[in-house]
């Protein structure tokens, strides 16, 4: 039996090419998102299947785990990648939000991967893979929610390696700069508005300030080190932090 991947934020961006990655892999995909309709057809497409849930709600996170051992029996993957940006001066931040991102962002990994343990065990090889973001190592203003929630992945990976370690099941964070996806778009968009400049200088003088390399990741890139991540290759790379971020961190 192929081994079976489930991916939270599928729908979308990062988490469908990693889905479309590992399904071209024989891996069966498992599509965990709140986006009916984007999440159907990736699953249709890839052979795979969608379950709709909103991570920022506990009985969901257990319907994601409890759906993809009903189908396939098994579950030997999980990629903790769903999530959202949101851009405000501490003192404006809304709660609500804050609460929010750490429910869907740092809360529904933890739980993803409490109620997926025994199985992830009995793989032999289980793998989580974490979306970090370059803002797991460094930080930028406004981004207090996103930034501190990045970080505590990187404890969390930690964790996850040393108690996984005796059963074979790793556990990473990658940590991408810039990807171009749904969400960054939005923040083009957003900061070409708010700065009155065109979204070409958004890309170079503000998201790529800072990289060497001076080109956004597309969501192959990172889909591509998820799938080494999974691989049997990677067997000894656990409780580590990788950056994808053309040396923004370097300097
Ligand atoms: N795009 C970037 O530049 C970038 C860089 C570094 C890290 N990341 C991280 O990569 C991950 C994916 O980002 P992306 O750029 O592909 O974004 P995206 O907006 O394209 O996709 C995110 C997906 O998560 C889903 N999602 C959000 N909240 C959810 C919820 N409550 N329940 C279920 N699904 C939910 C959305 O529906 C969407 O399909 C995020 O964790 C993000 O922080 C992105």
């Amino acid at each position: 039996m192929s081994r079976v991947a489930l991916i939270t934020g599928g729908a979308s961006g990062i988490g469908g090419a990693c889905a479309k990655k590992l399904a071209r892999q024989d891996i069966k995909v498992v599509i965990v998102d709140r986006d009916r309709d984007k999440g159907n057809a990736i699953a249709n497409e890839l052979k795979g299947s969608f379950i709709d849930a909103d991570l920022s709600k506990r009985e969901d996170c257990q319907k994601a785990v409890q759906g993809a051992i009903e189908q396939y029996g098994q579950l030997d993957i999980l990629i903790n990648n769903a999530g959202f940006q949101h851009i405000d001066p501490i003192a404006d931040f809304p709660e609500e939000t804050w609460d929010k991102m750490i429910a869907v962002m740092l809360t529904a990994p933890f739980l993803l991967t409490k109620y997926a343990w025994s199985y992830l065990i009995q793989s032999k090889c289980g793998r989580i893979v974490n979306i970090g973001s370059v803002h797991s190592l460094t930080a930028s203003p406004f981004k207090i929610g996103y930034v501190t929630i990045k970080h505590g992945l990187v404890g969390f990976t930690k964790v996850v390696a040393l108690e996984g370690g005796e059963h074979g099941l790793t556990c990473n964070t990658i940590c991408p700069a810039y990807v171009r996806t749904p969400l960054v778009e939005k923040q083009i968009a957003d900061q070409a508005r708010t700065r009155g400049i065109s979204p070409e200088e958004v890309e170079e003088k503000v998201l790529l300030a800072k990289t060497a390399i001076k080109k956004l990741l597309q969501p192959e890139d990172v889909a591509n080190y998820v799938a080494f991540l999974c691989s049997g290759e990677a067997w000894a790379i656990t409780g580590s932090v990788q950056a994808i971020d053309m040396a923004w961190t370097a300097s």
